[in-house]
């Protein structure tokens, strides 16, 4: 389908990373829901600059829920006392400073409906390969991206979903278990993906969650997945533009040093355990509130922490399979070693078939 070697697609927001894991065999998807008009076009030139003719994907999240066309500060001003008391005395508690600048709204949960729509036709006028939807893949979408030849793969978390999404005709599904970095629900990736392929018929199903060594790619592809959507993977390489004080904990972290909460969006998210989630998780915290109002919330505590590099606040959302990215190595190498061990566990298993 992508005339790609390997089955692997590097879910990333670091355009480094994607053309290494492209490079190298691999497809690559990257991230673009948070980026304005003006930087999503910047990087597709600078994707097309350095691969040709070859494909990529770009991923929106594109919520029903978000507003049409409200302004982020509209909604600010509706959040309740108790919550930005709440948001105020965490600040107090680690003497959390003021962010530098100005709070990148666009960036933590100033997305609107009409920016969404924007976006998208950006994409279909540069005729991106692949477009990627968390969240919800609306049906416009799919008729003008296949009108142009384009492909449309939905992200889900649930069958139900899964199925929706099938009927609407997207291209591939990635199915996504609860192991996962970022917003994920509550179905492990060892349940949800047989359960997807089961209803997928020849519509291919990506599985992602916790996908992190040669041995879950062989999973995987022994669940009947038709390849794997890595995102923890590739934080830490050496090509990826994250901070290296979050490096250095992807590189010790351990997947009980992750946590799933709603306290960053309002959505069910698992990154990297901080003040913010600790606290929002205790006793004495408000309910939480809904997307985007717990965003407009956190942006304040998440851009001071990253502003400031203080590295006891920040945090980053990162899967399960944390535990097994120890060293910041090339994305290409990353990559080759993921198809050598899942080769290992075939020709081991074929091995065993044979003698059995
Ligand atoms: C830092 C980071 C940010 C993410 N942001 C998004 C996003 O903006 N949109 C999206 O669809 N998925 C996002 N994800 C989730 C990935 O698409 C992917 O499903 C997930 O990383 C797979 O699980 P794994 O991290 O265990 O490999 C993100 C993942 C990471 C690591």
């Amino acid at each position: 389908m992508l005339g790609v070697e390997h089955p692997v697609v590097a879910f990333t927001h670091c355009r480094e990373v994607a053309v290494a894991a492209i490079r190298a065999g691999g497809f690559a998807v990257l991230g673009e829901a948070m980026k304005t008009l003006d930087e999503l076009e910047d990087d597709l030139r600078w994707m097309r600059d350095n691969l040709g003719d070859r494909p990529f994907g770009i991923d929106l999240v594109l919520p029903n829920s978000a507003p049409s066309t409200r302004s982020p500060e509209e909604f600010i001003a509706e959040i309740p006392s108790a919550h930005s008391d709440f948001a105020k005395h965490i600040k107090e508690k680690y003497d959390v400073p003021a962010p530098k600048g100005a709070v990148a709204l666009h960036q933590w949960g100033g997305l609107t409906q009409e920016m969404g729509r924007a976006q998208i036709d950006l994409l279909l006028d540069e005729h991106v390969p692949v477009i990627a939807t968390g969240l919800g893949s609306p049906d416009f979408l799919i008729d003008a991206a296949h009108e142009r030849g384009l492909m449309v793969w939905g992200l889900i978390g649930q069958p139900r979903q899964a199925a929706l999404q099938l009927e609407r005709g997207v291209d591939a599904v990635v199915a996504q278990g609860y192991d996962a970095a970022g917003h994920t629900g509550a179905m492990g990736t060892f349940s949800i993906v047989p359960a997807v392929v089961d209803i997928a018929g020849d519509t291919p199903v990506i599985a992602a969650g916790g996908v992190t060594t040669g041995r879950h790619l062989a999973a995987a592809l022994c669940l009947g997945a038709s390849g794997v959507w890595p995102g923890t993977l590739w934080l830490a390489s050496q090509e990826s533009d994250v901070d290296p004080l979050v490096k250095e904990r992807i590189l010790t972290a351990t997947g009980d040093d992750t946590t799933r909460t709603a306290c960053i969006s309002g959505k069910t998210m698992r990154v990297l355990r901080c003040p913010w989630t600790e606290e929002w998780d205790g006793p004495d915290a408000p309910p939480l509130l809904e997307t985007p109002y717990q965003m407009l919330l956190s942006a304040d505590y998440l851009q001071a922490a990253n502003d400031h590099r203080r590295a006891d606040l920040m945090t980053e959302a990162a899967g399960q399979g944390v535990g097994f990215v120890r060293e910041a190595r090339g994305t290409g190498e990353i990559l080759q070693e993921m198809i050598e061990e899942a080769r290992s566990v075939f020709v081991s298993l074929t091995g065993a078939a044979d003698r059995a």
